[in-house]
């Protein structure tokens, strides 16, 4: 398994362009994550290929739905080998909780909860009737995911220490909007470096462009993990 705490956002339109990066990279260099894009186009048998290449691949589909229909999903993502999955914590306490009873025993998939997406703030809270802050609702979604026995959740990394000090230090935190230094921000908007993020209380940083549009993807996963104190 792979110690480095680096998740690459395989954001590709399909398996061609991202086995192209794929093949030079190595899974004691990242863990690797697939979300809607690539898996809807490829499905279960790309996901499959990764876990066999060897890599630790965290499958990001989000599930929100009934608890029934939740836990079978978990279920059928949990046989595909990954290291890691999510449940979208809007879809409550019981569905979280049908989810983490279905993988609940040695070596089953780590299982996170995305909290409120980055492009949702105060705004897209009010037009659903919810006045409160987006911090106070990722906190208070994230302690429902806590309560309902989740590992972590995927929260931005400014939230990262009020979460850590909320949750508690063994509750996960995986966060999106990482930029090394320099890097282009491209449309992410709240950014911070790997090494902030980590000092922040992240435990797994998921990195998509600076990795994915690199002209030299193992440099910069290199640099990365060496900024963060982890030498492969
Ligand atoms: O290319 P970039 O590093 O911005 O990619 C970030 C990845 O994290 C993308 O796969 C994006 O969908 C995901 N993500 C995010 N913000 C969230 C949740 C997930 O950027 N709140």
């Amino acid at each position: 398994m792979s110690h480095s705490k680096v998740i690459v956002a395989l954001d590709f339109p399909g398996e061609k362009k991202a086995m192209q990066l794929v093949e030079k990279l190595d899974p004691e260099l990242c863990r690797l994550k697939v979300g809607k894009e690539l898996f809807t186009r490829c499905g279960p048998s790309l996901v499959k290929k990764l876990v066999a290449s060897g890599f630790d691949v965290f499958l990001d589909l989000k599930f929100h739905d009934i608890p029934n229909t939740v836990a079978k999903a978990c279920e059928s993502a949990a046989e595909l080998g990954v290291w890691m999955l999510n449940v979208h914590s809007m879809g409550g306490a019981a569905m979280m909780a049908a989810a983490r009873h279905v993988l609940n025993y040695d070596d089953a998939p780590l299982l996170i909860a995305v909290t409120l997406l980055t492009s949702s703030g105060e705004k897209e809270l009010g037009a659903l009737g919810i006045n409160e802050t987006p911090a106070d609702f990722v906190k208070r979604l994230a302690m429902m995911a806590k309560q309902a026995g989740l590992d972590g959740v995927v929260c931005s990394a400014q939230e990262a220490a009020m979460l850590k000090q909320q949750c508690g230090s063994d509750f996960l935190l995986v966060t999106p909007g990482i930029r090394p230094e320099n890097a282009s921000v491209d449309d992410q908007n709240r950014i911070m470096t790997p090494k902030r993020a980590i000092e922040n209380g992240s435990n797994y940083l998921v990195i998509g462009r600076p990795v994915t549009q690199s002209d030299d993807p193992v440099r910069v996963l290199t640099a990365i993990n060496a900024d963060i104190g982890f030498a492969s």
